[in-house]
């Protein structure tokens, strides 16, 4: 095995330590000769997974423009190929085997295409040692903590034409001087921090990206400064666990007090994710409730409505403790939307703890679910606990769930039909360009028939119609 190679490793993933996070500026840095590098030339990107998927994506973009590459939309179109993949569950990393397959065929036609993977996947020792071994089409594997190393790792790939493998299992830093080539002109993600240091026992994110890690809001608040100048309407102020906001820095300022001072920019729209009920406080609530332009629409994972499997997973609340957010919230701000994420068949869950998340579906009667079966992740505690829920009592349960979760969709939505709602403007639908598609305050996808250009624009919309996950409405 080359030397030179820097492989991950998930077991020094899992360490926390109380070293501060370190703060580069200056780390990132695209040698003079590099910047003309991809003059006519081509890339394309694919991202797999979250909303900080999407956010690198948009810095790996940025880094590659600067470069001088152009970006395409047909793969085969593309001297750079780069597949951002995402860890959190087999059924994304098969989507992305399958990809990488592909590619395979496109590199027979034209062996000079450079295919560069990374992102979670990368960050699996598992994983790479299978593209190591098997999937010799792939030119460059880069890890979530080294995306400002694209540049040099690239020229390497490209000129030596050799295999490059760059993933360090680092707790994290954190580089706040990287280009980014925005995907959307009113709509932004602004990463707040980095990083999970919880540890639910199913989940792989903490090894993959590192310890939790904010950045300093004047970083923040100055991002924001800039994208306010340039217009944009909408702000996500993104992390893992966005509660947990400041609590590495020492300092007293916390997420309630960022988000009230986002609030106070000349923004229309602030939405954040995700939380965890762990650290939701009354500050919080109080902050949401006080500002219009904080989006009155939460997605607060609950994961499972039993108490013992809550434990198990390592979820540090009750389904009572969730239920106290979830009343206050209701309370201060009655018209907010809520969200979730459900995991169904965790190991050993049984039948009646199930019907307590079909309880409590009932219950919170939420505005979406995110619903999913568990998926067994290399090195987390619940992978090694043994498992006797079949995959078929899996499968039965999450249709039992979709249906309950479709019924309160649809509810939620019909009682909206009549109503004139605020719509941020994305542009022409995926089926039919003549229709324009936006999402409400709530978070609620309308399309409609637009009466004027109003592309990123927020217009008003009477709501005609209900299905279970769109509206349809005429612009007034
Ligand atoms: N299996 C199934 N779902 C998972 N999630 C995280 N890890 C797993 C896993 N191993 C879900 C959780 C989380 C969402 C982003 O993905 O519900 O909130
Ligand atoms: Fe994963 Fe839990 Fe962290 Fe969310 S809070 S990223 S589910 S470990």
């Amino acid at each position: 095995m080359n030397k030179e190679w820097n492989l991950p490793n998930l077991k020094s993933a899992q360490k926390r330590s109380q070293d501060e996070t370190t703060i580069e500026r200056s780390l990132f840095e695209i040698p003079e000769s590099y910047l003309t590098i991809g003059q006519d030339k081509t890339y394309y990107i694919r991202t797999y997974g979250c909303q900080a998927n999407e956010r690198d994506s948009e810095t790996i973009r940025g880094i590659l423009e600067k470069m001088s590459f152009t970006q395409v939309f047909e793969i085969d179109k593309a001297d750079v190929i780069v597949l951002n993949t995402c860890a959190i569950r087999e059924n994304a990393e098969n989507k992305v085997f399958g990809e990488i397959g592909n590619v395979k065929v496109i590199k027979q036609l034209n062996p000079d295409v450079l295919f560069m993977v990374g992102g979670c996947m990368t960050q699996e020792e598992g994983v790479v040692n299978r593209i190591l071994s098997t999937y010799h089409q792939v030119d460059v594997l880069f890890g979530t903590h080294n995306i400002h190393r694209i540049p040099q790792l690239l020229i390497q790939a490209y000129f030596n034409k050799e295999r490059v493998v760059e993933v360090f299992s680092k707790e994290g830093e954190i580089y706040e001087n990287l280009p980014v080539s925005r995907n959307n002109k009113s709509k932004a993600w602004v990463n707040i921090m980095y990083g999970c240091d919880k540890f639910c026992t199913y989940c792989i994110v903490p090894y993959t990206r590192g310890k939790e890690r904010s950045r300093l809001k004047e970083d923040i608040l100055s991002e924001i400064d800039d994208l306010v100048q340039k217009d944009f309407k909408e702000i996500t102020l993104l992390g893992q666990n966005v509660n947990a906001y400041g609590k590495d820095l020492g300092v007293t300022f916390d997420f309630a007090d960022l988000l009230e001072s986002v609030a106070q920019k000349d923004i229309p729209r602030v939405r954040f994710m995700t939380s965890h009920p762990w650290d939701f406080t009354d500050k919080l609530i109080k902050v949401i409730a006080k500002y219009k332009n904080v989006m009155p629409f939460i997605h607060l994972p609950l994961q499972s409505g039993n108490n013992e499997i809550l434990k198990i997973m390592g979820r540090r609340y009750t389904k009572e403790a969730y239920m106290e957010i979830y009343h206050k919230l209701k309370a201060r701000i009655p018209h907010i939307a809520l969200s979730t994420d459900i995991i169904v068949g965790f190991p050993n869950e049984t039948e009646s703890q199930f019907c307590e998340t079909l309880d409590m579906i009932d219950i919170c009667q939420f505005d979406n679910v995110y619903s999913f079966i568990y998926s067994a992740r290399e090195k987390t505690p619940a992978a090694s606990m043994i498992d006797n829920v079949s995959k078929q009592e899996k499968e039965d349960r999450l249709q039992r769930l979709n249906k309950q979760i479709g019924k309160y969709a649809l509810m939620h939505n019909l009682a909206m039909v009549g109503q004139t709602v605020l719509v941020l403007v994305d542009g022409p639908s995926k089926k039919n360009p003549l229709i324009f598609s936006g999402y409400t305050e709530t978070n609620k996808l309308v399309n409609f028939s637009p009466v004027n250009e109003c592309i990123g624009k927020i217009v008003s919309v009477e709501i005609t119609s209900a299905k279970t996950w769109t509206l349809q409405g005429k612009q007034v």
